[in-house]
Order: C-alpha cells, then structure tokens, then sequence
C-alpha cells in the first residue's frame, strides 16, 4: 500500500494522489484540484488551526491523550526533579544537556546581562499606579527593540545568542521592576550571586536588609514552575512568536507579542481567573451551584480543559506535588480545599468527562503564587518568565527552517459581491 491519499473529485471524477508523509498531506498539494483550468484550487479550511501542523519542530513533544510532556525527548517530571530553569532553557534552545563548561557558560552570560538601561526605569515610571505588570511588560520588552539595534541581523548566530542572554536575563528585571512600581517600593536591583530564580524574588521582595537571602524551599519551587512552563509546542503564544518572527522583525518586538497573546484569560491568563474563581466560589458548599453555571454555558471552569491533553496535563500534576513544598513553609492556601473538592467533582461529572475536561498547568500554580505572595496580576507575568526560553527556541527554530516563510493563511472570502461606489448624495 503506498503512503497517498486517492481523492475523487465528485464535482469532475477525476481522482488525485496526495502524499501523505509524518501522518499528514501538504495543503498546497490540494491546489491542483479544480474544476476549470482559471479554479484557485482547493484550500484547506480550519479555523484556529485545530488540525493543521504549521511547522516541523524537534523542541517539544506532547501526547495530549496520554498525558506526555517531553522537552528535547526528556520527560517533564524528570526535569523537574532533576535538571533547573536555566539548564532546562540551554536544551530547549540548543537540543541538548549542557555540559559543566556550556552551563557555567550560558549561566554567567545570562547573570550579567539582568540589568536594564537605566532610560528603562524612566519609561516604567510612566505607568500608572495601578498598570498591569503584564501590560508592562509586553510593553518594555518591545521598547528594549529600540535599546538593541544589533537585534535587527536575526541572520547572525552570534547576535541572536546575545539577544537571547538578554531575554531570558532581562524579562526577571523588567517583572520585578513592573511589581516594584505598582507597590511604589524603590526598584530593587539584581544581585548577580543569586540563582535565577533566587535573583528574581530578591528583584520581588527585597526590603532593606543589605542582601536578600531566598528562602530555599520557594526558590526551588519557583525554578520548578518556571521548567513547567518553559515550553509547550505550538499553543497560541508561541504561533504569534513564530508568526512575528517569520517577518525578521528582532526578538524583542516579537516576543512583545507572544507576551501579549499570553495574556490573554484563555491562555496565560487562566491562572489568575482560576483564584479569582475560587474566590468567587468561597466556599465547597457554593461548588455545586458553580459547576451548575458551568454546566448551563454560564461561565467556563477556569484551569480546566486544553486543546491538546484530553487527560490530566502532566505539568498539573507536578505542580501539586510542587505545592505541597511550598505550603510547607507558608502555610496551606485556604482555597486549596476549594480547588481539590472542585477538582474532584468535576473529574467525577459528566459533562467534563464527557468533554475530556480536565485540570490544566493553571489550575493549581496561582495557589502557589498566591502562597508565596505573589499578588494576583503577577501570575501571567510568572508565566512569560518560564516561557520566554521556549519562545525563543520556536523563534529560533523557526529562522533556521528552510521550510519556512513569511506567514501569511488564506481566507474564504465571504463579504459583499463588486459593487461600485455611491456618492454621499445618493445614498439612501
Ligand atoms: C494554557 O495550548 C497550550 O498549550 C496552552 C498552555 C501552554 O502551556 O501554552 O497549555 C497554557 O493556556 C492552558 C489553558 C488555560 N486556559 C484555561 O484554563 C481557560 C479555560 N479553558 C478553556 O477556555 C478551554 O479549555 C481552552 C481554551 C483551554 C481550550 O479550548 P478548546 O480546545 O478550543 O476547546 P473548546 O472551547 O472547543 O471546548 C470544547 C467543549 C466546549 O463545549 P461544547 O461546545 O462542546 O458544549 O468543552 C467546553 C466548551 O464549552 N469547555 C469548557 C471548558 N473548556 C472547554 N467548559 C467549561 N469550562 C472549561 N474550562
């Protein structure tokens, strides 16, 4: 049997053979069926890209019925437990472990690059009080374009390494300045002797003890949870990411904008409608009446559902194993018991079995960022932290795909026939 796809035109008989190769055809294999010679040809329609594979990639691998999460061929759970942030954000971006030498190398490069031009205080100075650190972010990421005009050649390995250092080192900077300014506390700079994540909470949370000393326990988990979100194939952050890139804008431009798709409640967002949620609910008693409104369409239960896991996302799990460390040293959340209760009996509920609904790597992280006193609208900023490694492997991976070009879908047009144009007089 040969690996094609033999479609029959019914509206002409005439049969086409399409290759299939990897479990897929090429869209563009599709034009060359027609109707008349001047036909277009047929297109593909598929909104959201549900069943389209816009790129190849060898970052990640997810089997969303099984549950699997492999970065580079790793499993999720064993980086977790074994491998850190920034070891972890070395093989997303150049496919392998680093050796000693490679992560003293890639772990001195990104510590010294955490400070930001001072001009940058100034602009965050603009915000309101009250601006949302992710508003803020995106927003001076795309201003750190115009500090780096070397991140135009996007050509050049060596000037993409160094944009790279810069993302990764300055995104902690630009969060824990963002928090800074909307508590009105003195921007605390970055102390080079600390971890990557150590460095970020000290960014957060330093008063006025001459060093910042992490506690342990809450650096490791935050290091963790940011290995859990570093990245996750092709969901709707790191598409634009690809997307924006595949116009050789510069990095920063482009990851400006897959912050902001992030942002959004359906995707990054999720964890900070999940506390807002559980806030809501207030109580087990009030779940069923909840899980009622969910059930009639009302509002959705956020932190549920993915478009690729139709089982347990394998990051939710850890995270709750990651929770119980952390509640160990600040004390159990008060909406943990919610989320469990409701948890257990949306898994146990028809219309969430039935749709494959279950909790996703927002459901429980927001309870630990809560916990380590974060406040709410850090969350999604939490998130673009651990993803910019990710994004930036896509952004990379994508630049050096011969298949690739500037993106650019079809549509099917479906607006008004060629008319001609009514002068203001005349029209009714
Ligand atoms: C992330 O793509 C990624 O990889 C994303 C991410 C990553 O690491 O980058 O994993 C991070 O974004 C996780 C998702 C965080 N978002 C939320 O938790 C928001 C709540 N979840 C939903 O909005 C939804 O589940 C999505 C957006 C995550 C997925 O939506 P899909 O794949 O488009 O599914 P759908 O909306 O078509 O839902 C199918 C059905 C629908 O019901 P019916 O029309 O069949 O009656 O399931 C229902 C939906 O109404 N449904 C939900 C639901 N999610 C889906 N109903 C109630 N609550 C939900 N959370």
């Amino acid at each position: 049997m040969a690996d094609t796809l033999s479609i029959t035109d019914n509206r002409t008989g005439k049969v086409y053979e399409v290759p299939i190769k990897d479990d897929t055809i090429r869209a563009t294999d599709l034009r060359k069926i027609k109707v008349t010679d001047d036909d277009f040809g047929l297109m593909t329609y598929d909104p959201a890209f549900m069943n389209t594979a816009a790129c190849r990639s060898a970052i990640t691998f997810i089997d969303g019925d099984k549950g699997i999460l492999e970065y580079r061929g790793y499993p999720i759970e064993q980086l977790a437990e074994h491998s850190t942030y920034l070891e972890t954000a070395y093989l997303l971006l150049y496919g392998e472990l680093p050796t000693q030498s490679e992560l003293d190398t890639w772990t001195f490069h990104i510590t010294h690059h955490t400070i930001l031009h001072e001009n940058i205080k100034n602009l965050m100075d603009g915000f309101r009080y009250n601006a949302h650190p992710m508003g803020m972010l995106i927003s001076t990421v795309a201003a750190l374009s115009t500090f780096y005009p070397d991140a135009k050649e996007i050509g050049n390995p060596e000037a993409r390494r160094k944009q790279i250092y810069r993302l990764i080192a300055k995104v902690i900077t630009i969060a824990g300045f963002g928090y800074r300014h909307i508590t009105g506390m003195p921007f605390a700079y970055p102390d080079n002797d600390l971890s990557y994540a150590g460095n970020f909470l000290n960014m957060m949370f330093k008063m006025t003890e001459v060093r910042y000393k992490p506690n342990p326990a809450l650096e490791h988990a935050l290091d963790v949870l940011f290995i859990l979100h570093a990245d996750h194939e092709q969901n709707c952050s790191t598409s634009a990411m690809r997307s924006i890139g595949s116009s050789h804008v510069d990095p920063y431009s482009a990851l400006a904008g897959a912050a902001a798709a992030l942002y959004g409640p359906l995707h990054g967002g999720a964890n900070e409608e999940v506390i807002k949620m559980l806030t809501e609910i207030g109580s087990i008693q009030n779940i069923p009446a909840f899980i009622k409104r969910v059930q009639d369409g009302e509002v959705k239960l956020m932190g549920f559902g993915h478009r690729v896991y139709k089982n347990y996302d394998p990051r939710a799990k850890i995270i709750k194993r990651v929770a119980d460390e952390v509640f160990e040293v600040t004390g159990k959340n008060p909406l943990l018991k919610i989320a469990l209760e409701l948890e257990r009996i949306a898994l146990s509920d028809d219309y969430f079995v039935k749709r494959k609904l279950y909790p996703n790597v927002d459901f429980y992280s927001g309870l630990i960022y809560q916990a380590m006193k974060f406040p709410m609208d850090m969350f999604p900023v939490l998130f673009a932290i651990g993803r910019t490694s990710g994004w930036l492997a896509q952004w990379q991976e994508m630049l050096l795909d011969t298949d690739q070009k500037i993106s650019r879908p079809r549509q099917i047009y479906s607006g008004a026939a060629r008319r001609d144009y009514v002068n203001l007089a005349e029209r009714p």
